[in-house]
């Protein structure tokens, strides 16, 4: 049976970067709710107009709205990482309730380890393609050409809540609504520490090593 996998961390920490590649390599949906979230508030659909107010300001989207949309996007096979969600014990629990209806279940949730500085450096210098969702670093991960997407040659612009003021709610928010999820899945067994501040080479060869 393929693996279900969660992604925890900081914002900033790498998830999304590390999700894309390994679902890749192991044949994973990657389900991102930021990414489908900043699609949603691009087409303005229901659910984008209603998330937007929460994003822009760091903080998070109500838990019913996450859940419908994880319930809509989980394909029934399973073989999933998900990236980013839950975020809060509510959600956590409405995930163990769905893979428990479907006869599927969490292999693994990795914590991805960084100190606050890291994270304020990764997101003060990331760029993103609006057109393909493509994510790069000034320093880290540069483009070929400066500022323009290798993949599509859109020009690449910064994402609205990677501001610092926002940067420093949405560090507070993990904080006191993500973090508690480290000790909920510490207590069922199925947490794996990553020092997910070495360069994304390194991350990926650990997390190899540890899936
Ligand atoms: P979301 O998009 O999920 O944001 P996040 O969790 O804050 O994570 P990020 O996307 O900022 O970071 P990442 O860890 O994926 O890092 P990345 O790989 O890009 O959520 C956005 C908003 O949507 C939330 O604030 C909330 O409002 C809402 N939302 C989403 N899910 C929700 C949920 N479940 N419930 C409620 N609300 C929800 O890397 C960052 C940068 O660093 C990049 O530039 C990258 O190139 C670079 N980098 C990556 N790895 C390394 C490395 N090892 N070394 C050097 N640079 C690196």
């Amino acid at each position: 049976m393929k693996k279900n996998l969660v992604f925890l961390g900081p914002p900033g920490a790498g998830k999304g970067t590390q999700a894309k590649r390994l679902a890749k390599d192991l044949g994973l949906v990657h389900i991102s709710t930021g990414d489908i979230l900043r699609d949603a508030v691009k087409n303005q659909t229901p659910l984008g107009k209603k998330a937007k107010e929460y994003m822009d300001r760091g903080e998070l989207v109500p838990d019913d709205l996450i859940i419908a949309l994880i319930e809509e996007v989980m394909p029934p096979e399973g073989g999933v990482i998900f990236d980013g969600f839950p975020r809060t014990i509510a959600q956590a629990e409405a995930l163990d309730e769905m893979l428990d209806r479907k006869g599927l279940k969490l292999d693994a949730v990795i914590l991805f380890d960084v100190p606050d500085e890291v994270v304020v450096e990764r997101l003060s210098g990331r760029r993103v393609c609006p057109s393909c969702g493509a994510v790069y670093h000034i320093k880290f991960n540069p483009p070929k050409e400066d500022e323009i997407c290798d993949r599509c040659g859109t020009k690449l612009v910064q994402r609205e809540d990677d501001r610092e003021e926002v940067v420093r709610n949405r560090l507070e928010v993990y904080r006191k609504q993500t973090a508690p999820l480290i000790e909920y899945y510490e207590r069922k067994g199925i947490l794996i520490r990553l020092d997910a501040s070495k360069d994304i080479d390194e991350v990926y060869q650990e997390l190899r090593k540890v899936v």
